[in-house]
């Protein structure tokens, strides 16, 4: 049973192979880009030449901790570098377009913070814009490379559950909202900056949506005045379902995040760790029960890496693989359109209380 797990672990390995390695300077030095960039990069073997904040003082304190050996006080001087190859930018997303516009301009490479844009008609300029300057240009939707998803990924592929008919993410967090000041006052919050990542993720699997319908809640006493829960379910031409129920207000302190994938052969059940103790996190789990292989009741896959900090070490590699073989990133903007095709879909549904079709 171990060796059938062997063409997985080969599937999901988070690394860069030297000879696609490229230089990285980094616009915005927030607690993402700490947490979680830097610490992939540095596991990956990556080099961060420069680092350029609004907030000089956080970029030089990011800086001396991580060894960027150059700190810049504004963006022009970073895309000066002729070193710098590729911009990551992780800035909030209103500020985003414009840093894009400015990067592709100057003909640098691009990984760009979910969510890339909050409208499709600006994510679709970017595009664009991307295209134009024949640059590489993806967005960090980086839960498609996280090691238990990207596993479970493959084993559909291999059709190891067969035909797949349903996909559920369940999560119910207490999410420490005050660590972005800047998402308080935000009217489109959870889907916006949270529940994106699954339904990217769930695109990765399904495809697009053929109708969407979302409802959404607020509770009593909660910081920021955005919505906090989110039921999404969707409808796939082929009769496929998936729903998405996600809340931030957990106040039975059992925080719990889980995803299941059902196919005619079989069953993947897994948590994502790092919303147990967000932003530390815990070990992934992931089990299948196949009657392919078959398991014999539900078997576990060893998840040896965690979403934070590893899986950043994906949507980065992806994008270096992709300026060296001209392969396209699993996540670029182009693709990435699509789910900003659904949130804008999944809004409409909130604001109309009626299902969407896209
Ligand atoms: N899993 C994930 O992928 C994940 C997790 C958290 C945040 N994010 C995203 O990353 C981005 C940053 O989030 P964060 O948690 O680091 O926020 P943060 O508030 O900790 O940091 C944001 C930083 O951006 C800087 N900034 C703002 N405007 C700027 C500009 N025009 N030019 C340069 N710097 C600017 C701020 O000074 C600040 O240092 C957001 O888009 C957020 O949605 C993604």
């Amino acid at each position: 049973m171990i060796e059938q797990f062997q063409v997985i672990a080969d599937a999901v390995r988070l690394e860069v192979k030297p000879e696609h390695r490229k230089k990285i300077g980094i616009c915005g030095a927030g607690g993402i880009v700490d947490g979680a960039h830097l610490p992939a990069y540095k596991k990956a073997g990556l080099e961060v030449v420069a680092i350029f904040d609004t907030d000089n003082a956080k970029a030089k304190d990011v800086a001396a901790r991580h060894g960027i050996p150059q700190v810049y006080g504004t963006l022009a001087e970073l895309l000066a570098d002729p070193q710098v190859e590729i911009v990551d930018i992780a800035v909030p997303a209103a500020a985003q377009p414009e840093i894009f516009a400015q990067v592709a301009a100057a003909k640098k490479h691009i990984l760009a913070q979910k969510p890339f844009a909050t409208t499709v008609a600006a994510g679709e300029l970017m595009v664009k814009q991307a295209k134009d300057a024949g640059i590489v240009a993806a967005v960090n939707q980086q839960l498609r490379f996280e090691e238990g998803v990207a596993a479970a990924h493959k084993m559909v592929e291999l059709g190891w559950i067969g035909t797949v008919s349903n996909f559920s993410i369940n999560v119910n967090l207490m999410t420490p909202w005050e660590l972005w000041p800047w998402a308080k006052d935000l009217e489109r919050l959870e889907v916006m900056l949270h529940s994106i990542h699954y339904h990217d993720l769930i695109r990765w699997f399904l495809g697009d949506a053929k109708t969407v319908f979302c409802a959404a809640g607020r509770t009593a006493g909660q910081f920021p005045i955005g919505e906090t829960r989110t039921i999404s379910t969707a409808l796939y031409s082929s009769g496929v379902t998936s729903v998405v129920h996600a809340n931030h207000v957990n106040r039975g302190g059992d925080n719990y995040a889980e995803y299941r994938i059902d196919g005619d052969k079989g069953s993947i059940r897994g948590t994502l760790g790092l919303l147990y103790d967000y932003p530390n996190g815990r070990v992934d789990t992931i089990e299948i029960n196949s009657s392919v292989i078959p398991t014999d009741g539900w078997l576990p896959y060893p998840v040896t890496t965690r979403w934070f900090p590893d899986a950043f070490i994906g949507t980065m590699g992806s994008v270096m693989e992709s300026i060296s073989t001209g392969a396209v990133p699993r996540s670029s903007v182009a693709e990435n359109v699509g789910t900003l095709k659904m949130v804008e879909a999944l809004y409409k549904s909130m604001d109309s209380g009626k299902s969407v079709d896209l």
